[in-house]
């Protein structure tokens, strides 16, 4: 039944941006750690989200429950109110509150307008949860 409910959230993409997303993946040093198969769900399963200049995508300290990438514009990665990195198309962000179970490291902030992939950390946890329970089912 879980695997059928992640279903249910696919968004169709194009042959290109699945490829940006598959790109973004493989250049993030965490996420290229996923095999095929959880990468494929992935690309199934982000989101489109868009931002106008100015928009706060992410606040630091907050709770984290999405991790993005970058399909178009420019974002700005801040702490402590001091600029870190902007990060434009291809980039990955907000893994770590994911990945790691921790408070948001850094402020984001839509620099242009910006067109993200998004994907919620309960659906991050399903496409690994699936995988386990299909491994554990080998043996
Ligand atoms: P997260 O901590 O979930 O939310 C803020 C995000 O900013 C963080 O994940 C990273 O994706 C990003 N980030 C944090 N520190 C840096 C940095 N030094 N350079 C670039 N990106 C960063």
């Amino acid at each position: 039944p879980e695997v059928l409910e992640i279903s249910a959230n696919r968004v169709n993409k194009t042959a290109s941006e699945k490829a940006q997303i598959v790109k973004a993946i493989g250049k993030n040093d965490f996420l290229r750690r996923l095999d095929e198969e959880q990468i494929s769900m992935m690309v199934d399963l982000m989101k489109a989200l868009e931002c106008r200049p100015g928009d706060d995508i992410i606040r630091e300290g907050t709770e984290g429950d999405s991790m993005y990438i970058v399909a178009e514009g420019e974002v700005k990665v801040t702490q402590a109110g001091r600029d870190l990195r902007t990060l434009s198309s291809g980039n990955v962000f907000g893994e770590l509150a994911i990945l790691y179970n921790c408070k948001r490291t850094a402020s984001v902030k839509a620099v242009t307008v910006v067109k993200l992939w998004c994907i919620e950390r309960q659906t991050y946890r399903s496409i690994m949860t699936n995988k386990s329970k299909k491994k554990r089912e080998q043996l």
